[in-house]
């Protein structure tokens, strides 16, 4: 898990985790990428992201990472897709928020092979 600390004040997240199976130990899946809203639209969240594909390919060597965003999630979308993520798939009613169901997409990134 990577964090960006302003002074002493932690704005932005992301993990990245391989999988743990031997089988699916290959890929990585991404999590809890955030950035506090005060510290939005300054690259943030790119550079954080970017570090997490970084870490993924040169440190952990597999071969490609997944994520899921609910489709409503636009920003989140049009940064992961021009980091090179596509979608693969769409869960129909992943979360339910007070009592409303949301989609997520599946998206995957292939990793250049070392
Ligand atoms: C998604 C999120 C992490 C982006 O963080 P950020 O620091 O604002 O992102 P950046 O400033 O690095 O911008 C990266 C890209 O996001 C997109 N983006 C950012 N702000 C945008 C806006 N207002 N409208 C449309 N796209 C936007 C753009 O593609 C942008 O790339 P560009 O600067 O080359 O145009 C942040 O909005 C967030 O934490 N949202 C709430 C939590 C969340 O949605 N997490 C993702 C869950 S899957």
């Amino acid at each position: 898990v990577w964090g960006h600390f302003d002074d002493a004040n932690l704005v932005g997240m992301v993990g990245v985790q391989r999988e743990s199976h031997a089988q699916l130990a290959h890929k990585a899946i991404i999590w809890g990428m955030y950035v506090d809203a005060a510290h939005r639209h300054r690259g943030l969240g790119r550079a954080l992201i970017n570090h997490g594909l970084v870490y993924a390919a040169d440190v952990l060597g597999v071969r490609g990472v997944n994520l899921g965003v609910t489709t409503s999630n636009t920003v989140a979308m049009a940064l992961y897709q021009s980091l090179g993520f596509r979608i693969y798939g769409t869960e129909k009613g992943f979360l339910m928020i007070d009592g409303v169901l949301h989609d997520q997409h599946l998206m995957c990134c292939d990793l250049p092979r070392p």
